[in-house]
């Protein structure tokens, strides 16, 4: 029986026999062919650690990990052992969580003859790499621009005035502020067909060495919807007709991705528009002339037509101005719902109605890459767009767009954005939203979010506004 300080003095040395310590949440890169020898490393103690790996190159022989927290082995490896275990490897990412109480000993098993780059991180506070379960979220596309989004952040406080002063806010002409700090979001798309990154590791550091298409015509912060804030991109370039595969990497270890798009055929001819403040959601190509004297080429609260912008600050001032001789906050019209939230919706129906957007049928796919969310509705049909022909002559359902002498295919408003507005506001206002059963996909998109009849809720194909393969299919602000 060796006395206790000998003992003590052994593991000391076993675990100085790690020539490099991990530290606590921060994350080493490392190349297989300039390891530490030996190639060990000794890893913190925490009662809830997490150690990820994540490959930053491809190769046919990859690493492998090996970890113990146990203080009596100290060069883990495949042959196992009490409290070793390896960390497996998925698609680049590997995850380990477990209890370090007294540390423990990280040892890597790579073939030192080739170059091979792969990052480590330990962190007692969720894993450092990680695939985000959000995904950017397009915004629209024109033959050569596209306007994309990263994963939201920083979600608004909405505001509840409260009586006597139940103050509701007019159409903002100028956006919010933005948030002190943002999380650093990089963007990353390449041709889905000819260079395939969903084939790569999936991780921050291999999908954020890729060469990336277009160029970043304005990048910015844009508070779009209650989701929160997201990093707004504006890219140029791009050819057309193309699908496209898209990701957002945040700070440098995390991966949001992949999403898909396709750019629209050369013939599309209407401009983007974004940056309008008091319609924050409209990020979509409109059916406008052509813009003159813009840095890049689409509408934002600069050059859009006054006679757009003004008869909509009409229509919001005056909606307030009925919907407050309500008592609001004093005489409560729904248990659920308050002027506030009336506002709110029916701001963004208006903006829905008012901005048509233009919309373009896919080139019909190759049939088996059906997006999966439809195929698991089996009885139902694939659903096509909300798409409505307008010819040269048909008048705009925006008096205050101009008519353009271009024939163009309006994608309609998701009829759940009426409904909203018309669940939220008071009954004396009068609104009211077509019905499913009779003409309402004359001016709406129907079915696709909630199903088509009351009773069939929750039911619509594809059961949203649109999804991350590039299929849109209803217009929602
Ligand atoms: C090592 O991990 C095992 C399994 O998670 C756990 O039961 C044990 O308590 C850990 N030992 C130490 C010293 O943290
Ligand atoms: C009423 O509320 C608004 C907005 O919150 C505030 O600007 C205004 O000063 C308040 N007026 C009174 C009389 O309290
Ligand atoms: C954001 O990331 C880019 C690219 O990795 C880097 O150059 C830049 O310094 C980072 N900015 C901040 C504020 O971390
Ligand atoms: C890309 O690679 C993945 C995995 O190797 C494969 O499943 C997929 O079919 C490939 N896609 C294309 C468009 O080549
Ligand atoms: C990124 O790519 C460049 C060349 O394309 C390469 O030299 C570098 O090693 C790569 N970095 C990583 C981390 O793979
Ligand atoms: C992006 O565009 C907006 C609106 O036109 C402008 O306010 C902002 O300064 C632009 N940002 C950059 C980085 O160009
Ligand atoms: C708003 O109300 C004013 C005054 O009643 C009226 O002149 C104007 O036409 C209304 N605006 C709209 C868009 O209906
Ligand atoms: C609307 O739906 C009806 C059947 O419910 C269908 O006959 C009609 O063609 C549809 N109209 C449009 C514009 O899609
Ligand atoms: C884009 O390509 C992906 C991958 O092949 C596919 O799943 C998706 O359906 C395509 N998107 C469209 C709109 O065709």
């Amino acid at each position: 029986m060796l006395p206790e300080t000998l003992i003590c003095l052994l593991n000391a040395a076993l675990i100085q026999a790690a020539s490099v310590q991990l530290s606590l949440n921060t994350v080493i890169s490392l190349n297989a062919q300039t390891l530490p020898s030996p190639p060990t490393f000794s890893v913190p103690a925490a009662q809830d650690l997490t150690i990820t790996v994540a490959f930053c190159s491809t190769g046919t022989s990859l690493p492998r990990f090996f970890v113990t927290n146990s203080s009596s082995v100290d060069d883990p490896g495949p042959d196992g052992g009490q409290d070793v275990f390896e960390i497996s490897v998925d698609e680049g990412l590997g995850t380990f969580t477990g209890i370090f109480s007294d540390g423990g000993v990280l040892a890597v098993d790579a073939d030192s003859s080739t170059s091979f780059i792969f990052e480590i991180g330990a962190s007692d506070n969720g894993p450092l790499h990680e695939v985000l379960a959000t995904f950017p979220l397009f915004g629209d596309s024109t033959s050569n621009q596209a306007l994309l989004f990263s994963p939201p952040f920083d979600p608004p406080e909405l505001v509840q005035p409260s009586y006597p002063n139940y103050t509701l806010p007019g159409p903002s002409l100028s956006p919010p502020s933005p948030p002190q700090s943002s999380p650093n979001f990089t963007i990353v798309i390449a041709p889905t067909s000819s260079q395939n990154l969903t084939s790569l590791p999936q991780t921050a550091c291999m999908i954020s060495n890729q060469s990336s298409s277009g160029n970043i015509a304005n990048e910015s912060l844009w508070l779009r919807d209650e989701e929160g804030w997201r990093t707004q991109w504006i890219i140029e370039g791009l050819s057309p007709q193309t699908n496209y595969t898209a990701y957002v990497v945040e700070g440098n270890q995390k991966l949001s991705g992949p999403m898909y798009f396709i750019t629209k055929s050369a013939v599309f001819s209407c401009p983007l528009a974004a940056f309008l403040p008091y319609c924050p959601g409209v990020t979509y190509a409109v059916p406008l002339p052509s813009p003159q004297n813009s840095d890049i080429l689409m509408y934002d609260s600069t050059n859009i037509p006054s006679s757009i912008s003004d008869t909509l600050a009409s229509y919001f001032t005056n909606f307030t101005t009925t919907l407050t001789t309500q008592a609001c906050g004093r005489d409560y019209y729904s248990p659920l719902q308050t002027c506030a939230d009336c506002q709110r919706s029916y701001f963004r129906w208006l903006c829905s109605v008012s901005f048509p957007r233009c919309g373009e049928a896919s080139p019909s796919s190759s049939s088996s890459t059906t997006p999966s969310i439809v195929s698991s509705t089996s009885d139902s049909p694939t659903p096509t767009s909300a798409l409505q022909p307008q010819s040269t002559s048909s008048s705009p359902r925006n008096a205050a767009f101009p008519t353009l002498n271009t024939p163009y295919e309006v994608l309609l408003p998701c009829i759940e954005t009426c409904q909203a507005a018309d669940r939220a506001c008071p009954n004396f206002l009068g609104f009211a939203c077509p019905l499913a059963r009779f003409n309402a996909n004359e001016s709406y998109g129907v079915g696709y979010i909630d199903g088509a009849e009351p009773d069939k809720e929750g039911l619509g194909v594809p059961g949203s506004a649109q999804d991350r393969w590039g299929n849109v299919w209803c217009n929602l602000v």
